[in-house]
């Protein structure tokens, strides 16, 4: 085994692994050689302390109504010139919603079958049957899911899109460990790894050679979405249009907070840039602060729906972002070697977060949509934002589910 990880391990005092060094499989040897061993320094670190927080002005409903003619036409002469592709990220677990699957092969139809991955295709696809083109749509996937995922959209002919348009990648994994900094197994051959967070998706496309693709082809500029909304608009014309116009290298799709509780990052300034500050960060000051017209100074929320220059992404690929350390629940193999399965967090999971990506713009364009018209994500079985929610606003916008 390579000497540089023997080092690591024992240097680590990594319980679970030190007995294994003479004996080491070879699948967790790999693993083990490519990750990378500085996030276990992390753990003991204070979070990186954020910088000074301003509001941000956003582009609102009243000002895109009244220039949509004008947005529209130059976002259909981007597509149209092949400058825009959509990157669909659905690599997460989706733990919270309990499927066991992708979360885009969820059926949300209630009389009939409409999974997640389709209707967010019925939606492209109003834009694509506009422009009278295609637009190149990327997936991330996960090794958890990739196979699956592909099989899925074969099996359903990618849901009456052009599947030469449509390209996977998959992302990058990272290990976890329990709260000591010990790397947890999994199984006997396998550390316990889990997908990267949603963060590292440029690099996780260049690695899969797709950059060179865009370069190919000449697109500029990459409309990345999630793949729990689905009422969201994908390569939006308007959306695209006021970006180009703006001259912003990047834009965020963002709704009005419902309340100033509402549990969502709100794009504003940090140290002047733009910056997502989750809703934890706001002190109740801040949550409540409002302008002169009683708008929440902080209350643009963000529906992970952002475009961004390709020539910028490039840029800033060179500067690596730092992991947050999360605490969820993580099967494992204790020493004794029984499968144990935690009702209650018991692990570290490091996670990039694309929102970390923003902070490394030099602007971008809050861009307000409508909530009820564009904002139906599906994290949770029950409750708020949940599969019942999103069935009413699906309903709500005469989809026929
Ligand atoms: P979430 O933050 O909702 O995470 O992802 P999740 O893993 O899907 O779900 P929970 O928290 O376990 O319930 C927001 C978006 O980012 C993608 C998801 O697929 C979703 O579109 N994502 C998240 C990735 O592509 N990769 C990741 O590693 C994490």
């Amino acid at each position: 085994m390579n000497n540089e990880v023997i080092n690591k391990i024992k240097e680590t005092n990594q319980k679970y692994l030190e007995k294994m060094i003479d004996n080491m499989p070879s699948k967790i040897e790999t693993q083990l050689e490519n990750m990378d061993w500085s996030y276990l320094d992390l753990i003991d670190q204070e979070a990186k302390a954020r910088g000074s927080f301003s509001p941000i002005e956003a582009m609102e409903l009243s000002e895109i109504e009244a220039n949509k003619t004008n947005y529209k036409a130059k976002g259909i002469e981007a597509i149209k010139a092949g400058k825009v592709a959509a990157i669909l990220l659905a690599g997460g677990q989706g733990t919270r919603l309990g499927f066991d699957k992708a979360k885009g092969m969820f059926n949300i139809g209630e009389t009939k079958e409409l999974y997640i991955f389709e209707q967010l295709i019925n939606n492209i696809m109003d834009v694509t049957n506009e422009a009278g083109c295609y637009i190149p749509l990327y997936i991330m996937t996960s090794e958890k899911n990739d196979k699956d995922t592909r099989e899925f959209f074969e099996e359903h002919n990618y849901f009456n899109y052009d599947k030469n348009f449509v390209k996977f990648f998959v992302q990058d994994m990272a290990p976890a460990t329990d709260f000591e900094g010990n790397i947890l197994l999994e199984s006997e051959d396998s550390l316990a790894m889990s997908p990267n967070g949603n963060g590292g998706w440029f690099n996780s496309l260049v690695k899969a050679g797709l950059d060179e693709e865009l370069k190919e082809k000449n697109i500029e500029w990459l409309n990345v979405f999630g793949v729990d909304n689905v009422l969201q608009r994908i390569a939006d014309p308007v959306f695209i249009g006021a970006t180009i116009e703006s001259g912003c290298e990047c834009s965020s799709k963002v709704v009005r907070k419902a309340n100033s509780e509402e549990k969502v990052g709100a794009l504003c300034l940090e140290n002047g840039k733009p910056s997502i500050i989750e809703y934890y960060e706001l002190t109740p000051e801040m949550a409540e602060a409002r302008n002169e017209k009683g708008t929440l100074l902080y209350g643009f929320g963000v529906t992970l729906n952002y475009l961004f220059k390709v020539e910028k992404l490039r840029e800033i690929s060179k500067n690596s972002l730092l992991p947050h350390i999360v605490k969820k629940k993580v099967p494992y193999l204790a020493e004794d070697g029984q499968l144990i399965k935690p009702e209650e967090p018991n692990a570290y999971k490091f996670e990039l977060l694309i929102i970390d990506m923003i902070y490394m713009m030099d602007n971008c364009l809050g861009f307000e949509v409508e909530r009820n018209k564009e904002f139906a994500p599906v994290k949770n079985a029950k409750g708020i934002d949940s599969v019942d929610t999103a069935r009413e606003l699906l309903k709500f916008n005469g989809v026929n589910i």
